[in-house]
C-alpha cells in the first residue's frame, strides 16, 4: 500500500523476483572447485572484476575472507571440510538471494559436499521462491602441473609428510562428473577463462 501521498511502498515480504527486478540483475552462485594452486582464486578474482566493470554486483568468497573469519574453527579433516563447504554454501546462497553474484572459490574436494551446495541453491524455498542458479566451474589441471606451480610450497611440504590430509597427495580430490563449465588454466589464459564463463552466463541470460 502507498504511504500517504508519497511514492514509498511497503512490501510485507519482498519476493526474490521483485528484488531482482528492483536491483536490475539476477542473483546466482558460481562455484569454483579444483586442486590447490589450480588457479581458482585467480580466475574468480578476474571474473569478479569483469562483472563489476559490467555493472553487475558480484562478491567473491574464498579462504582469505572465510577461513580467517567465519570458519576459523575448521581445519582440513573430512568432517571439517564438509562443514566448511556447508557454511560457505549457505553464505553464497544469501548473497545470491540478495541479487548478487556469489563467486565461491574453494577446493571443495568432495562430490557430496558440492551436491549439498547445489541442492541448497536449486531446490525451491519453502517461501515459494524458485531455486537459484548454481554454476559449477571445474578448474581442471593435472596434479603434476599444480605441484610444479606450488606457489606456497605446500605440495613440497605435503610430500615430505609435514602437512597431513593434503588434497591430491594424502587426501582425495573428487573431480566433478558434470560441471556446467570446465576450464583448463594450464591451456587458457586467465582472460580466456573469464571470457568462457561470461559467454556461458550470457547464453543462459544470467547477465546482460
Ligand atoms: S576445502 O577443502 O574446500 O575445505 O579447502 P579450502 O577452504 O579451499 O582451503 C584450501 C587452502 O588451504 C590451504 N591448505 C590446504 N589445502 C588442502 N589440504 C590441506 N591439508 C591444506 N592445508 C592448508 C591451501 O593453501 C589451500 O589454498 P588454495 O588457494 O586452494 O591453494
Amino acid at each position: 500500500a502507498a504511504l500517504g501521498n508519497s511514492n514509498i511502498t511497503w512490501h510485507p515480504s519482498l519476493s526474490r523476483h521483485e528484488r531482482n527486478q528492483l536491483r536490475g540483475q539476477r542473483g546466482f552462485t558460481i562455484w569454483f572447485t579444483g586442486l590447490s594452486a589450480s588457479g581458482k582464486s585467480t580466475v574468480a578474482t578476474a571474473l569478479e572484476q569483469h562483472l563489476l566493470h559490467l555493472g553487475v554486483a558480484a562478491y567473491r568468497l574464498d579462504g582469505d575472507n572465510v577461513r580467517f573469519g567465519l570458519n576459523k574453527d575448521l581445519g582440513f579433516s573430512e568432517k571439517d571440510r564438509n562443514e566448511n563447504i556447508r557454511r560457505i554454501a549457505e553464505v553464497a546462497k544469501l548473497f545470491a538471494d540478495s541479487s548478487t553474484v556469489a563467486l565461491a572459490s574453494f577446493i571443495s574436494p568432495y562430490r557430496a559436499d558440492r551436491q549439498v551446495a547445489r541442492d541448497l541453491h536449486t531446490n525451491a524455498s519453502p517461501a515459494g521462491d524458485d531455486g537459484l542458479p548454481f554454476i559449477e566451474v571445474f578448474v581442471d589441471i593435472p596434479l603434476s602441473e599444480a605441484e610444479k606451480r606450488d606457489p606456497k610450497g605446500l605440495y613440497k611440504k605435503a610430500r615430505a609428510g609435514e602437512i597431513k590430509d593434503f588434497t591430491g597427495i594424502s587426501a582425495p580430490y573428487e573431480a566433478p562428473e558434470s560441471p556446467e563449465i570446465t576450464i583448463r588454466t594450464d591451456k587458457l589464459s586467465v582472460e580466456e577463462c573469464v571470457i568462457k564463463i561470461a559467454d556461458y552466463l550470457r547464453e543462459r541470460d544470467l547477465i546482460g
